[in-house]
């Protein structure tokens, strides 16, 4: 939801997320969406990839009103902004109930039961829905299938897909199927879809992606996450920048606004800070470097806020199976004096690179009156990413 005008992603769209259910079947006190799974409620997994998507211009979730204070806590714990609409008692009536809040032209209708979908797969629908109505992931049947509809029956597999979220269409076209009688009898949007007409492209979807259902459900999204198995390793990257200061009113720094009599000199807003980082978790990704990504040459990165391109080397390193782990930035100079902006720079990179405070360090020093540091005649960032690299199928 960082999304501004003439972002890396050119459109927004409004992310759905539906979590008003019982959860009957996965059994438990809680309902699953509320469970914890490695760390977070099931919830906090795929609201944060939305929450990190440039694009999303809008979450909402959809919660049980009796659910409504642990959705809201759970959302502030991880500073994730969503609008909170009240479901129905199905899931379809849930998603029409969030399809009225939706202000995008795309909206994107997922499941809350879906905690692991990639940033890649949200792309792939995205651009599946530049020429179709709809867009959805699916996978192919592996198992052998037969039908109890009579006496045991083999069924052709080589048909069949099994269908995911998030479901991507274009807001009034789905707004329209749901105006039709009997919208409720659907199981998700795409058979609504098929049922008016509209035409729905089926795009890769992801073992990883799978819904949690049944209690076994959990102990497997969890070995996913943690998988320790012997392809899964840490990779780090480094980064290095520097830019110029000049007299000015204040300067971008890690990604928040110091107020002083300073500015950094650079074609975006030359925060070096997380041109620092950026290149570490570039770095790791094994995906170059910021001038190959943001040429300094090419107009549309003028002034531009430089989160956007941390952003987008994160969805390089999560396309790359690098999932961030630490952060710890070293900024060198003289001025701005770092102490008093540490604690909100510390939170701003948590922010954005979805890791708990602890996971991330700001140091700073001096150099003790030498060199271009020392002179004040520029700001120098180091950053060191750490990340965990694993294999993303099944
Ligand atoms: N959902 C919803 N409103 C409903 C029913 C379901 O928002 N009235 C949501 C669920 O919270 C879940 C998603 O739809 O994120 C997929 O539904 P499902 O897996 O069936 O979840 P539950 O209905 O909660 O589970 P169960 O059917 O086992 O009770
Ligand atoms: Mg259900």
């Amino acid at each position: 939801m960082k999304g501004e005008e003439g972002d890396v992603a050119q459109s927004g769209y409004t992310a759905i997320i539906v979590a008003a259910g019982r959860g009957e079947r996965a059994g438990g006190s809680t309902p699953k969406q509320l469970r914890v799974l490695a760390g977070k409620p099931v919830l906090a997994w795929s609201a944060e990839r939305f929450a990190r998507d440039a694009a999303c211009r809008q979450l909402i979730i959809v919660t049980a009103p009796e659910l409504a204070d642990s959705v809201t806590s759970c959302l502030q714990t991880l500073s994730v902004e969503a609008m909170l609409v009240n479901g129905g008692a199905t899931r379809g009536a849930s998603v029409r109930a969030g399809l009225d809040a939706a202000t995008e032209d795309r909206v994107l209708i997922h499941d809350a039961a879906r905690p692991l979908l990639s940033a890649t797969l949200i792309d792939r629908l995205l651009a599946g829905l530049e020429h179709a109505d709809g867009a959805a992931p699916a996978l192919p049947v592996a198992d052998a299938l037969v039908s109890l509809s009579d006496t045991v029956t083999p069924v052709d597999r080589t048909p069949l897909r099994r269908v995911q979220t998030p479901q991507a269409f274009h807001t009034q076209v789905l707004r329209r199927a749901f105006g039709q009688s009997g919208w409720d009898a659907f199981p998700d949007e795409v058979s609504l879809a098929r049922t008016h007409g509209l035409d729905v492209v089926l795009v890769e979807g992801e073992e990883r992606n799978f819904k949690l259902t049944w209690p076994d459900d959990f102990a497997r999204a969890e070995a996913l996450i943690n998988r320790t198995g012997p392809m899964a390793m840490t990779i780090t990257g480094q980064g290095y920048d520097v830019h110029r200061l000049a007299p000015g009113d204040g300067l971008m720094l890690c990604g928040i606004r110091i107020d002083c009599p300073l500015r950094l000199v650079g074609h975006s807003d030359a925060d070096a800070g997380l041109h620092a980082l950026t290149d570490a978790v570039l770095g790791a990704a094994g995906a170059g470097d910021i001038g190959q990504h943001f040429p300094p040459s090419d107009p549309q990165w003028a002034g531009a806020s430089s989160d956007r391109f941390l952003l987008h080397a994160l969805k390089l390193a999560d396309e790359a199976g690098v999932t961030p782990l630490h952060a710890d930035i070293t900024l060198i100079c003289e001025r701005p004096k770092i102490g008093p902006n540490r604690d909100a720079m510390r939170a701003r990179i948590a922010e954005l690179l979805g890791l708990e405070l602890q996971r991330v360090n700001i140091k700073a020093t001096t150099t003790e009156g030498l060199g271009f540091t020392g002179r004040g005649e520029g700001l120098a960032a180091q950053a060191v990413f750490t990340g965990r690299l694993e294999p993303r199928d099944g």
